[in-house]
């Protein structure tokens, strides 16, 4: 199951989304934590310190590895240098399981221990004011775009990733590689603007958006958010002194997290949960092609000097019953 984190600067995606994460650690599902946010905070907010969370490897500076891994014998994928971040698997392509150990693991992810099991963290690395809003050619999230379009993750499966709701995602496509995205809104008219504008660029693409609102403070919070996203808002989370005391460097164990908290990432898992009988990878396949398409029109052929457009290859539906090509 692939998960979002979206939302404003600030309003709590990386809290929630490590929450979330800690939640399904501490019910041995397993787990694969991405930090694709402009702001690095995942590994911190999972109990990193410091020089652990610099230490870790940034998948921005390891394409050339992940894009040779991925392309495997796919004839239509000529080289590494041809290989954009749409770029669609097809016959040949090495895909990506949760649960298995491939070099893109090896060289990308690193084991985090939380209460109840160890996770898998993978970070894009940091990004530079130079990264903001340049070409799609050099977006750090390319990586894990690439990623996405890669793998084949089934039920109780979990990848889940901390962005934002830049610009970058909806250029890209990135949006809709997941199988639910939970926009993290405050009560604010400035979180409600960032759940518009997702709304709009969502509802061509039948991106299942849902609203969890964050540092809800009462009836009145609750009902503005109600009122401006109406059956779109899932749930609402307010003040947790859990979190307070995880950011004081102190994490109480997970057990230890507010009943009504807990309750909430009960709901989102839940509800991410549900969403499986909705998948439709035929769909995600066309999807990922029609990004490919367009990104390969307005800046990828003239960058890679070739037609990208013959990369994608039209037999191909990617889908869990794929066997691994090695
Ligand atoms: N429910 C909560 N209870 C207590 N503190 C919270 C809660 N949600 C968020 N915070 C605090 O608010 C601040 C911002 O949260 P967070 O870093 O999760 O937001 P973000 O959306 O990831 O921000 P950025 O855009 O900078 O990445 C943090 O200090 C966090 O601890
Ligand atoms: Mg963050």
């Amino acid at each position: 199951m692939k998960i979002a984190f979206v939302g404003k600067g600030g309003s709590g995606k990386t809290t929630l989304s490590s929450l979330f994460i800690r939640a399904l650690a501490a019910d041995g599902g397993p787990v694969i934590a991405v930090d694709a946010d402009i702001n690095q905070h995942l590994g911190p907010a999972l109990g990193l310190d410091e020089a652990e969370a610099a230490g870790l490897p940034a998948m921005g500076d390891r394409l050339p590895l992940i894009k040779d891994y991925l392309r495997g014998s796919n004839p239509r994928v000529a080289s590494t240098e041809t290989m954009i971040k749409t770029t669609p698997p097809g016959e040949g392509s090495r895909l990506l399981r949760v649960r298995e150990n491939n070099p893109v693991y090896d060289a990308c992810a690193r084991p985090v221990e939380l209460d109840g099991g160890a996770v898998r963290l993978m970070v894009t690395g940091p990004f530079t004011d130079a990264d903001v809003g340049v070409s799609c050619y050099h977006s750090k999230t390319g990586a894990v775009e690439l990623c996405l379009n890669h793998l084949v993750d089934g039920p109780d499966e979990y990848v889940v990733v901390d962005m934002t709701a830049g610009s970058d995602s909806f250029a890209s496509g990135m949006f809709t590689r997941f199988d639910i995205t939970f926009l993290v809104a405050e009560p604010t008219r400035k979180g409600v603007s960032v759940y518009r504008q997702y709304k709009e660029y969502a509802r061509d693409f039948g991106v299942e958006l849902k609203v969890v609102g964050n540092k809800v403070q009462g009836q009145d919070d609750v009902d503005f958010l109600r009122a401006e996203v109406g059956d779109d808002l899932l749930v609402t989370v307010g003040h947790s002194d859990w979190v307070r005391a995880m950011e004081k460097g102190r994490p109480p164990r997970f057990e230890l997290l507010e009943d009504t908290n807990r309750q909430a990432l009960r709901l989102l898992r839940t509800t991410v949960d549900s969403s499986y009988e909705r998948r439709d990878w035929e769909r995600y396949t066309r999807q990922m092609v029609h990004f490919h398409l367009k990104n390969a029109e307005s800046w990828g052929n003239e960058r890679t000097g070739v037609d990208l457009a013959a990369q994608v290859d039209p037999g191909f539906v990617l889908g869990e019953s794929l066997t691994a090509s090695v």
